[in-house]
């Protein structure tokens, strides 16, 4: 496939791309857990959707300390979900269909099972010792005081060697060295062979991480970063046609202009955050609740859409594998959960950039809430849950936690439809499914042309009709406005407008009138728009600019 289109423009520019958890996709010999076979029943559902790309988190040989996010073997698939002649098969069916195969990378730190780490534990002098960060010290005096994501400190004390190995993640997941030049070209090397066996690009796990510093407390955005990216991208990425995304809690509008630098030398687009940490009290952890500062949201998302608008590329996403369900979240999962779910669509499909569609977000699948916290996968939560009620938290405010934020909410199965296990598995799920499955499901989303199933679809094709939904600059319309989410987006010819009531109330929305005689492209209440907006209503019109 060509580089460029016809007018000279990145294809994954008008793409949309759709994030697979494997795990919970769909299983296809009745073990409880999705693999790749089931994905390939799967793709002409995905084609029917109109997605370009899939984003599939890692399958990669792992012992799912993390849910593959610790990597033992990065040559190997893990055999829960098949072999690497699946995966040649999956890549190319999906390719049959116009659909690339994006695999998630984790470069900032292996599985404590990889043989690298193996090896590196045996003596300093080892070839690989240094392929990991250490520090000599003394058992119970950490070399300083940082810590894990998932709890506890950042340093694991290892009695053989009289050292610590420094881990930003899991105790299992230690920390790659990016100083070690045999590490970074052992890893341009394994993505050289996966772009070889026909990958479409590549989704780089917490890639602002990898130039960490622990002697001066650094972990993201160290001093050699975009050096390493800039290595990185030269010697694989732009000797292929692919989309590139860097996973990057720390980014900001500057930065990102480097990571998604039109001239190519780092990636295609980055994932921020900025707008996901919001509803979270300031300083402290995503855990501790607070509401969503709806003028804060708007302000930020535009900031982006300025800051990017012909200087870079901006990823647009609400929900993946670590986040909760955005209708729960942001929107109203009970009474007004379909009109919610598609106003949350509408407002994020309109803006410029690569859209993202997470498993299940296309169903406008929800949060769950497991009474007992045995029903719980993931390592964060659990971790969290321990380490709160240890500190005396008391365990509903905990739990509420969990509801809100947990990683598990975006991890149950997909719901296909209304039989045993929601159609994910004949076996017994690793997850417990969401007992909402037998209303919220594929199957019957797709009878029904109303669906929040069927809005994403159309949202997707207004996308390729539309050139100015790539293109046009951003306009934020009533920023202080504590209902409406509106803008404007404008090209040569053409200008568009996303208008939206973000809430469960009526809302006025003056802008309206001046679009009277404009044409609806997408809305998702029967009847003309007026100035009085429903509950949640959304509606994407266009004029020819005069
Ligand atoms: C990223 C992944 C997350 C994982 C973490 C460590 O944030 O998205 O799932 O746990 O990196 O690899």
């Amino acid at each position: 496939m060509a580089e460029k289109d016809m007018t000279g423009k990145k294809w994954w520019k008008n793409a949309v791309v759709y994030q697979i958890y494997p795990k919970s996709f769909q299983d296809s010999d009745g073990d409880g857990v999705g693999d790749i076979r089931g994905m390939i029943s799967r793709l002409d559902y995905l084609q029917e959707l109109g997605i370009d790309a899939v984003w599939i988190s890692p399958m990669y040989c792992s012992p799912q300390k993390d849910n593959g996010y610790d990597i033992a073997d990065y040559r190997e698939i893990d055999p829960m979900f098949g072999t690497l002649a699946d995966m040649d098969e999956l890549i190319a069916e999906a390719g049959k269909r116009g659909i690339r195969i994006i695999m998630d990378l984790v470069l900032n730190h292996t599985s404590n099972e990889h043989k690298w780490f193996l090896e590196a534990k045996k003596s300093k002098d080892n070839p690989y010792h240094d392929y990991y960060v250490w520090k000599d010290g003394v058992e119970g005096v950490y070399p300083n005081d940082m810590k894990a994501t998932f709890g506890g400190p950042a340093w694991e004390w290892v009695p053989e060697l009289q050292q610590y190995y420094f881990h930003q993640f899991a105790v299992e997941q230690p920390d790659l060295n990016w100083e070690n030049p045999d590490v970074r070209q052992e890893i341009y090397d394994m993505i050289r062979w996966w772009m070889d066996r026909g990958a479409g690009g590549f989704r780089l796990d917490v890639i602002d991480q990898i130039a960490k510093e622990p002697d001066l407390g650094i972990t993201s955005n160290g001093p050699r970063l975009h050096e390493f990216l800039r290595e990185l991208s030269r010697e694989t990425f732009q000797r292929g046609d692919l989309i590139t995304v860097g996973e990057a809690w720390g980014a900001t509008p500057e930065n990102a202009k480097l990571y998604s630098n039109p001239d190519g030398s780092e990636f295609s687009m980055v994932f921020q955050f900025e707008h996901m940490v919001l509803d979270q009290q300031e300083g402290k952890e995503k855990w501790d609740l607070a509401p969503l500062p709806f003028i804060k949201l708007k302000k930020c998302l535009a900031k982006w859409q300025e800051a990017l608008h012909e200087t870079g590329w901006n990823s647009l996403f609400w929900d993946n594998h670590d986040l909760p369900r955005i209708v729960s979240r942001w929107g109203d999962d009970g009474r007004y959960r379909t009109e919610s779910a598609k106003m949350l669509a509408a407002v994020l499909h309109g803006m410029q950039g690569t859209p993202y569609i997470y498993q299940g977000e296309e169903l406008g699948m929800t949060n769950v809430k497991f009474t007992d916290i045995s029903s719980y996968r993931d390592i964060e939560t659990l971790n969290m849950y321990e380490e709160r009620i240890q500190e005396g938290y008391e365990k509903d405010g905990v739990m509420r936690s969990i509801y809100a934020k947990s990683r598990d909410n975006a991890r149950t199965p997909m719901q296909w439809n209304a039989e045993e296990h929601a159609g994910f598995t004949a076996g017994k799920p690793w997850i417990e499914v969401n007992p909402n499955y037998t209303e919220i499901n594929a199957e019957a989303e797709r009878k029904d042309p109303d669906s929040v199933w069927h809005f994403y679809q159309k949202l997707i094709r207004l996308r390729k009709e539309n050139p100015v939904l790539a293109d046009g600059a951003f306009n934020l319309l009533l920023p202080e406005d504590e209902q409406i989410f509106a803008y404007t987006r404008t090209d040569q010819e053409t200008q568009m407008l996303v208008c939206a009531n973000f809430t469960g109330e009526p809302a006025s929305c003056p802008v309206l009138t001046e679009w009277q005689d404009a044409e609806i492209l997408i809305h998702n209440y029967t009847g003309e728009p007026t100035e009085e907006m429903k509950p949640y209503e959304a509606v994407i019109a266009v004029r020819k600019r005069g």
